[in-house]
């Protein structure tokens, strides 16, 4: 039988990306994953409203006003507690250490809205990314799936996808187009991609 990977999605904000993979597995085509929890860094944010729209339990584990290895303990608790195969981060905005990061090799994703190695890193996120791109004058810009690891931006390169840019845009504009024409589709692809690899390792080991 079939061990669905068990997805834990990380967010701090509205959560248009969990959303898409929350529909991804009502059509069947997560078929190898369950998402079993939704976590946020943030108190009151939508995507928590999204996660119980769709029986999805959700947690807040906050980061504000705590220590990075405390804010850490917990995260690793919750994650241990509804026994995660794969954590897949869809705007979360806490960085997270290279000693966490060590712990979940290759089962950390993450989805950034433009085409790696372009705008990003530090201080790249949110519309600060598509502000940049058009600062730039880039006539493509698009959005990146990669894997976590302890290397600042060195994780693995699993989907991208350009969306262009056109003259009239405002950094609202284009982010809703990347959004549209490439966020909300490659971050269920990498993640049934992954979740399938993972199944299939578990069930050669059983
Ligand atoms: C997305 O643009 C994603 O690429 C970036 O943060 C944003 C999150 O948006 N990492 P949402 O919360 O999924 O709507």
């Amino acid at each position: 039988m079939l061990t669905r990977a068990r997805i834990a999605v990380l967010v701090s904000g509205g959560g248009t990306n969990l959303e898409a993979l929350l529909r991804s597995q009502e059509q069947g085509s997560l078929s190898h994953g369950e998402i079993v929890l939704v976590c946020s860094s943030r108190p009151g944010v939508y995507a928590l409203t999204r996660a119980a729209n769709h029986g999805v339990p959700g947690a807040v584990v906050s980061r504000a006003g705590r220590s990075q290895e405390d804010f850490e303990a917990e995260l690793q608790e919750q994650l241990l507690r509804y026994q995660v195969d794969l954590i897949v981060l869809a705007g979360f905005l806490s960085i997270l250490s290279a000693d966490f990061v060590r712990r979940w090799p290759d089962r950390i994703v993450n989805i950034h809205p433009s085409l790696i190695p372009s705008f990003c890193g530090k201080g790249y996120y949110g519309l600060r990314v598509h502000e940049a791109a058009l600062e730039r004058g880039v006539k493509v810009t698009g959005a990146t799936v990669h894997l976590v690891n302890e290397i600042p931006d060195g994780g693995r390169i699993l989907l991208q996808k350009a969306v262009e840019i056109l003259p009239e845009d405002t950094p609202e504009i284009l982010q809703r187009r990347v959004m549209e024409q490439a966020e909300w589709i490659l971050l269920p692809q990498a993640v049934e991609m992954l979740c399938k690899q993972i199944s299939e390792e578990g069930a050669s080991r059983s």
